[in-house]
């Protein structure tokens, strides 16, 4: 992109959140690592630079810093919490332990008469939000400082002269009330940025990139039914038209009606390449009597490969394997030994790429989820689609506890069915990041009409979560719970008892196994 803004990652949780709502105002936005070479910083696409925050403290050995003719660099600089930090000790300021961690809710109050842009329209006071150990004692030679908190005595600095700022608190999470204004006013007021990062843009550039390294040769793409597959499926074939062909594997643990709707989409509407495999009886025979979590996974995961494995074969191996890998699963791999923590692990059923030795296009690298969803809607893609909440590549085999076979799938597809319904019927798909139903080796009695029954249990799992690594679950209404209870107890053979998941992740995972 011609016109940018970089974040120099130093570890934070929150990086990508500072890129997020960078882009949501339209400016493209970059993570980088903080020992980035100065040239790319250099480059007069960037517009301006965020140093983020991050765990370490700027006093002890071996912290992440920035070489000193970074301090020299002519743009706008914004330091975050350890950015902060990281400005104030580069540029010789004092730092010092504080006696105790801040964290938490903490109220900004800007110093009378201030006058910088970047606190343009800010309230005198206002919540902000700290994460923080160390604290500012005195600002370098050249600043002022900016504002102020009880714990805090200098929460932010500005240069008198030069365009460089720094605050203590995050601007990029919604608890701090200023801190989209903040942004905005580094982003437009001081860097100049222009707000051309649009997804119709991204689309009509995608295309010409995917078509020139293509030329003519064909691709291959895994669709999973999820939002990521999906949309490189669109776009990439909105360049190429029918040298993709698209491979979807159905093993038998998928949603109610996945198969049909994938068909229904991408086939008879889109008019895509689409090769939909029935392997269903492959993967239920050898997963039968398996019982264990991860060999269940184990079985899926090496049997899918080899079912796609096969497909690619039938089609004399494109050259290209495309896949809907996103942006934070670029940054994550990026990070090499620096700071930022990868916590997820992967859970995709994987090794396709090493495996089949063919190049990778992977049209959606550069976007975030949101971005993802939203180019989909534009090139078309239902709603069913686009806003779907993820599926685990095991399907539900992780959600039926102990060995699967075709009845117990269809019973829990029953389930599952009924209360995803409800809460599109209730509004409150859209409230939830995921829910599900999950089918337990646990049979209990029951009493229908006037006959005893001894039926499997079913638990309800909702849970509420920005990126899926903690989780907490939903609290839906108890009268739409009642319902869902009621339906499925009456509605799906097989089920007498529906009891509800309370659990937050951590201690437990989203999924059963
Ligand atoms: P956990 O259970 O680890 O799940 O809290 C976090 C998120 O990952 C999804 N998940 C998977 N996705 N293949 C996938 O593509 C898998 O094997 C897998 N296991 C879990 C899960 O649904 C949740 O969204």
């Amino acid at each position: 992109m011609e016109n940018k803004i970089v974040i120099l990652d130093f570890g934070s949780q929150y990086t990508k959140l500072i890129a997020r709502r960078i882009r949501e105002m339209s400016v493209y936005s970059e993570i980088l690592p903080f020992d980035v070479s100065l040239d790319v910083l250099r480059d007069r696409s960037v517009m301006g630079v965020i140093l983020s925050g991050g765990p370490r403290s700027v006093l002890h050995e071996g912290a992440p810093k920035l070489a000193s003719e970074f301090w020299d660099l002519d743009k706008p600089v914004l330091g975050i919490c350890y950015g902060l930090q990281l400005m104030s000790h580069g540029m010789g300021g004092e730092v010092a332990p504080a006696s105790d961690r801040e964290y938490g809710p903490a109220t900004l109050s800007l110093v009378d008469g201030i006058s910088h842009p970047l606190f343009k329209d800010v309230a005198s006071q206002s919540r902000v939000w700290m994460s923080h150990g160390d604290r500012l004692e005195k600002v370098p030679a050249g600043f002022s400082t900016a504002g102020w908190s009880e714990n805090a005595p200098i929460t932010a600095m500005v240069h008198n002269e030069r365009p460089f700022m720094g605050i203590q608190f995050h601007p990029e999470v919604s608890h701090t009330e200023m801190g989209e204004k903040i942004l905005s006013n580094f982003v437009f007021g001081i860097c100049k940025a222009s707000p051309d990062w649009l997804m119709a843009d991204y689309i009509k550039r995608s295309v010409d990139e995917i078509r020139e390294r293509v030329g003519e040769e064909r691709v291959l793409l895994g669709l999973s039914g999820g939002v990521d597959s999906a949309v490189a499926a669109v776009l990439i074939h909105k360049a190429i038209g029918d040298q993709l062909t698209c491979v979807y594997v159905d093993h038998g643990m998928m949603r109610k009606d996945e198969t049909r709707t994938v068909v229904e989409t991408f086939q008879n509407n889109i008019g895509i390449n689409l090769i939909a495999v029935d392997a269903s009886g492959t993967f239920l025979g050898l997963l039968k009597d398996v019982s264990d979590p991860e060999q269940k996974r184990k079985i899926i995961g090496r049997t899918f490969i080899e079912v796609f494995e096969s497909e690619a074969a039938k089609l004399d191996h494109p050259h290209f394997l495309a896949q809907g890998t996103l942006y934070p699963d670029v940054i994550e791999s990026a990070s090499h030994d620096g700071p930022a923590q990868t916590i997820k692990s992967h859970h995709n059923v994987g090794g396709l790429p090493e495996k089949m030795k063919m190049e990778l296009l992977e049209p959606l690298r550069e976007l975030f989820k949101d971005e993802v969803r939203q180019v989909g809607r534009l090139m078309g893609l239902p709603e069913e689609i686009v806003g779907r909440h993820p599926f685990p590549g095991p399907g539900l085999a992780v959600r039926i506890i102990d060995a699967v076979d075709a009845q117990s799938v269809a019973t829990l597809q029953e389930a599952d069915a009924l209360f995803i319904d409800m809460l599109h019927e209730r509004g409150l798909y859209d409230d939830v990041s995921q829910a599900f139903a999950v089918l337990l080796p646990v049979k209990t009695v029951g009493i229908m009409g006037d006959e005893r029954t001894y039926e499997n249990v079913c638990a309800l799992r909702a849970v509420t979560t920005s990126d899926f690594m903690t989780a907490d679950w939903s609290r839906l209404p108890y009268e739409f719970l009642a319902e869902v209870s009621t339906r499925i107890v009456n509605e799906v053979p097989g089920i007498n008892r529906v009891v509800l998941d309370i659990t937050s992740k951590p201690p437990g995972t989203i999924e059963w196994e």
